[in-house]
């Protein structure tokens, strides 16, 4: 987190766009608001835009704002969030959710910084935004795909920051869990105890859903009305019994292994060739338990491997490769055993 914080001050004053990567929850969001905190802008607006929550039409007048009259309910003229956030930020989150016609308009104005608002008939004023958006989906592999467009995909790349899931950075855990409990709890600065062994618990559940998921864990232990010393017995049950794999002894070792990896990619989004091919390539996961996250997603697909794409988070066109690749391995499972 430290290294994190020197790398947000280094990027801040340079004023060039910049990509935040990383999974839902970790902190990308706070990482941009910080990035605006600490840049020559921070005296004028920082605007958040999810390009995931709107239909694309709403999302290119919530944009780009729209003249009075150019549909139906334009009942007057409504400022875009790029013009409100002129001189500032606009942070544009869930961006690889957005459609290839956005992706267009959004590069045109990069490329121009000319504002052409829903019904106007001519370009308008020039805006000055610093522009930081934020994915949890691999826009690469998005690009290869013909999902992205390779042009805008360069454009906002310029700078890139990673934030890693919490599970690769346990060492903040504590620190975090002292942080929300000092803040949620009701009576300030008087913040309960926390047992090691809690401490132990919390640090070695593997957070597919991040921060966002360990600050809901602690509020649901306050509000649930824990006293004044937290022990493992106020941790969740399924926090405490869902320990990540390498602390785990090895027998029950390769289910967890499966698991895990079945949750990235039905938890997270990833992708089967982002979260499992590389690290079956690197001999960091065995046949087996490949085998066995097979096994598992035709169990939940009841047998149908288009399913299984599917929920390993692939393309549709993915198929046939998937396939291939896992005939080539020895991994294919008849899928009539699990009908
Ligand atoms: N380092 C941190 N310290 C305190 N709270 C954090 C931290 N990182 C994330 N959070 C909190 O976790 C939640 C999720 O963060 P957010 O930035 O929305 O994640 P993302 O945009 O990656 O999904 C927010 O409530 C945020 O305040
Ligand atoms: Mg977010």
């Amino acid at each position: 987190m430290v290294a994190m914080q020197q790398e947000i001050q280094r990027v801040a004053l340079s004023d060039a766009k910049i990509l935040i990567t990383g999974e839902s929850g970790v902190g990308k969001e706070l990482v941009a608001m910080s990035v605006h905190a600490q840049s020559e802008r921070s005296e004028r607006p920082f605007i958040t835009v999810n390009c995931a929550g709107l239909p694309e039409t709403l999302l290119e007048s919530e944009l780009f704002g729209h003249v009075k009259g150019s549909f139906t309910g334009a009942y007057r003229d409504k400022p875009g969030m790029l013009e409100k956030a002129d001189e500032g930020t606009i942070f544009l989150d869930e961006i690889g959710e957005m459609s290839l016609r956005m992706q267009g308009m959004l590069l045109r104005f990069l490329e121009t910084g000319e504002l052409q608002k829903v019904g106007a008939d001519r370009v308008g004023r020039r805006i000055d935004v610093r522009v930081i958006a934020a994915t949890n989906r691999a826009l690469s592999e998005m690009v290869a795909q013909g999902l992205f467009r390779e042009d805008l995909f360069y454009r906002i790349n310029v700078i890139n920051i990673h934030v890693p899931p919490l599970r690769e950075r346990r060492d903040d855990i504590p620190l975090l869990v002292d942080h929300f409990f000092e803040n949620m709890g009701r009576n300030n600065g008087n913040r309960p105890q926390v047992s090691p062994e809690a401490y132990v618990a919390l640090a070695e559940y593997p957070w597919p859903g991040n921060v966002r998921e360990l600050a809901n864990v602690i509020e649901r232990i306050l509000v649930s009305g824990a006293g004044p010393t937290i022990g493992a017995d106020d941790i969740p049950i399924e926090i405490r019994t869902q320990r990540s794999i390498s602390l785990r002894p090895k027998r029950e070792r390769r289910r967890t292994v499966a698991d895990d990896l079945l949750k990235r990619m039905t938890v997270n989004h990833e992708s089967f060739w982002t979260a499992v091919y590389p690290l079956y390539m690197q001999r960091e996961i065995t046949r087996g338990h490949l085998r066995e996250l097979v096994s598992k997603g035709l169990e939940e697909a009841k047998g149908n491997y288009k399913i299984v794409t599917k929920l390993f988070n692939m393309e549709p066109g993915d198929y046939k490769r998937f396939l291939n690749f896992l005939r080539k391995h020895d991994c294919q499972l008849p899928f009539r055993d699990y009908r």
